[in-house]
C-alpha cells in the first residue's frame, strides 16, 4: 500500500479519490489527518490548473509530503462555460444548488445545452516542478434534476451515451467515466513511472555506497534494512521515504501514520 496527501476538505471529493485509487493500492491521506487542522487556501486562479496547483503546492509547503489537489467544476456551453471556476462558489452565493440549478434553467431559458465537467490534479513533490492532469466528461444539462446519488451538479448533467444523470448512477458507474476518473487515471500512469524512478534511484543509491568506507557502508546496512522492510510491507509508504525529517519529528511520525486508520 503507497500513501499520498489529499489537499482537499470536500468529503465527497476525498471519498470518490480513495475509492478509485484503493483498488491500485494507493491510500490517499486527507492533509486534515496530518495537520490537525483545515487550512483556508484562497483559490485564485483563473483556470482550474491554476487553482490545483496553489492548493496542492501550498499543503505540499506545509507538510513536506508529496500532495495532490484537484480543481474541478462545471461548464456550460450555451453559458460561456459558466460557472466553471466558479461552481462551488455560485452554488454557495445563490444559496445552495437548488437554487443554483433555478438560475442555470432561468439562464438558459428553458433551453437545453452541451456541457462538460473538467477536473484538473496537480501533483507538487518537494523540489520537482508540479504536473497537472486533465480529464473532461461531455453531455448535456437536463431539467428538473434527475436523481438523489452523488453532489454538486451530477442531477443535472447526463453524461453523452448515457440516458442517466451522473446523480441516477452508483459512484462505481460514476468513477468509470468521470472528469476525476480520466484525470485519475492519467495521474496513475505517472505514479507507476514515478514509483518506478524512485526504486531505481535508491538502488543506485545503494550500490554507489558498497565501494565507500565504514560510516557509510552503515548508510547502506540502514538503508537495506528500510528497503527490506518496505518490501515485506509490499512497498507500504514509498512515497513517505522522500519525507523531510524536520516534518516527521515535528508533525505526525511516518509510523503513526501506517497505524492511522484513514
Ligand atoms: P472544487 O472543490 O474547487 O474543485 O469545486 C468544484 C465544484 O465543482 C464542486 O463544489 C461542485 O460544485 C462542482 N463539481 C466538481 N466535480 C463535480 C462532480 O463530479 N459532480 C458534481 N459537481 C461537481
Amino acid at each position: 500500500m503507497y500513501k499520498v496527501v489529499i489537499a482537499s476538505s470536500n468529503e465527497n471529493k476525498i471519498k470518490e479519490f480513495q475509492e478509485i485509487l484503493k483498488p491500485f493500492d494507493i491510500k490517499v491521506i486527507p492533509y486534515q489527518k496530518l495537520l490537525k487542522k483545515d487550512v483556508e487556501i484562497e483559490e485564485s486562479g483563473k483556470t482550474f490548473s491554476d487553482n490545483a496547483k496553489i492548493k496542492a503546492e501550498a499543503i505540499c509547503e506545509m507538510t513536506g509530503l508529496s500532495t495532490f489537489a484537484d480543481d474541478s467544476g462545471f461548464c456550460i456551453k450555451e453559458l460561456d462555460c459558466f460557472p466553471g471556476v466558479f461552481s462551488a462558489r455560485f452554488a454557495e452565493e445563490v444559496g445552495g444548488y437548488q437554487s443554483a440549478f433555478e438560475e442555470i434553467r432561468k439562464r438558459l431559458n428553458g433551453k437545453c445545452s452541451d456541457a462538460k465537467f473538467v477536473s484538473v490534479i496537480a501533483f507538487a513533490r518537494k523540489n520537482e516542478k508540479t504536473i497537472c492532469f486533465e480529464g473532461t466528461c461531455y453531455g448535456f444539462t437536463i431539467f428538473p434534476p434527475r436523481g438523489e446519488n452523488g453532489f454538486g451538479y451530477d442531477s443535472i448533467f447526463v453524461p453523452n451515451s448515457f440516458g442517466r444523470t451522473f446523480a441516477e448512477m452508483t459512484s462505481e458507474e460514476k468513477n468509470l467515466i468521470s472528469h476525476r476518473a480520466i484525470a485519475t487515471s492519467k495521474f496513475l500512469e505517472f505514479l507507476e513511472e514515478w514509483k518506478n524512478s524512485l526504486n531505481k534511484k535508491r538502488s543506485e543509491k545503494s550500490s554507489v555506497n558498497k565501494t565507500t568506507n565504514e560510516k557509510e557502508e552503515t548508510v547502506v546496512v540502514e538503508e537495506k534494512i528500510l528497503t527490506e522492510t518496505i518490501d515485506t510491507q509490499k512497498s507500504d509508504d514509498v512515497f513517505e521515504i522522500e519525507v523531510d525529517e524536520k516534518f516527521v519529528s515535528n508533525i505526525a511520525p511516518v509510523s503513526q501514520l501506517e497505524d492511522e486508520k484513514v
